[in-house]
């Protein structure tokens, strides 16, 4: 199966093309340099040319905190780009991935709760609010408006026969975020290293994702050409505090953190509390758990350190 990934210089694109490739896809691997999504016609000719039978589209503008102040450019790869590129999919008959993220929640649930595929979205700053457009783009490109008003927002029916969004939390992988300084772990890491003491957010819990697991599953939905909405992470729930904590007490530097809730830490973006994700479809779908986010750390440490 030819795939073309975009975004493929980036941290998660990065690993599906080398999973990809070890899996025995044949893998399209473009860049920023080969492809501009916010341009459609450039999108269009690119994707044309190659003739996938999928794309996934892991381009995005990423840096949360730096997305208040470049709302065009944002919105431009966030939302228009990735409509751009469904439409070019559509055109195709390509099976189309989005990879989309858990800031579409407003986080408001309580900490034993979290997010299922059905429920509602409310993105609370500029990215989840971006990234939320460009779901609700790509999936009007697929299904006519009234369907994608009336069926459950986890499947897209007959319309969506062709289009899988797929969204990710929290990641870090050993190739770290293009769009941003380092992952969170490798930048608490340098700074423990160098002496620092460091204040980590104990009341926000997310869903940690490891890059090179999400590939794989993702991989997967896209060998069985799944489609609909599916939250894809590393099973378990944790506070920035307890991620931290766990990745220096592996490398004895416990000492160096100090856990403070997130309404002492200065920020320009206001950040869903909770945004743990609910794994139980993806589980049903590979008939197994997904690995805890903890195991995911020790591998990836292992790898950076
Ligand atoms: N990072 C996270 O914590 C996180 C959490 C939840 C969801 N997600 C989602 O997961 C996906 C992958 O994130 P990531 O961490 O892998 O991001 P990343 O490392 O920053 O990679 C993004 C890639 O997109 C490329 N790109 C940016 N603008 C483009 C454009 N206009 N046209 C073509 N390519 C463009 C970048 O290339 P250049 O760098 O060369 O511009 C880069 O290779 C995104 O959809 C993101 O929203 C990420």
């Amino acid at each position: 199966m030819k795939v073309a990934v975009i975004g493929a210089s980036g941290q998660l694109g990065g690993e599906l093309c080398r999973v990809g490739d070890a899996l025995g896809f044949e893998i399209l691997a473009l860049t920023h340099h080969d492809i501009e999504i916010r341009d459609e016609q450039n999108s269009v000719t690119v994707l044309r040319d190659l003739k996938p039978d999928c794309v996934i589209n892991c381009a995005a503008f990423v840096d949360v905190e730096n997305s208040e102040n470049n709302i065009k450019r944002v919105f431009d790869i966030n939302a228009l780009g990735a409509y751009y590129v469904a439409r070019a999919c559509k055109e195709l008959n390509a099976h189309h991935v989005f990879i989309s993220t858990n800031f579409v929640f407003d986080g408001k649930i309580p900490k034993s709760q979290s997010y299922n595929e059905d429920d509602a979205a409310n993105p609370i700053n500029i990215y989840g609010l971006s990234k939320w457009t460009g779901e609700q783009l790509v999936q009007q490109v697929y299904m006519c408006h009234s369907e994608a008003c009336r069926l459950p927002r986890s499947s897209f029916g007959e319309g969506g026969k062709n289009l899988l969004i797929v969204r990710v939390s929290s990641l870090f992988g050993p190739l770290g975020p293009r769009g941003k300084k380092g992952t969170f772990i490798h930048r608490i890491l340098r700074e423990a290293q160098v002496g620092h003491k460091i204040s980590l957010i104990q009341d926000q819990w997310m869903s940690p994702t490891y890059a090179p697991d999400a590939a794989r599953i993702i991989l997967k939905l896209v060998e069985s050409s799944q489609t609909g909405l599916f939250h894809v992470a590393n099973s378990g729930h944790c506070s920035w505090y307890e991620l931290g904590q766990h990745a220096l007490n592996r490398n004895q530097y416990q000492e160096k953190i100090e856990p403070v809730s997130h309404k002492d830490f200065p920020s320009k973006v206001i950040r869903p509390v909770n945004t743990g994700f609910n794994l139980k479809k993806i589980e049903d779908f590979l008939g197994e758990r997904v690995r805890p986010w903890q195991e995911a750390v020790d591998d990836y440490l292992r790898i950076i350190i």
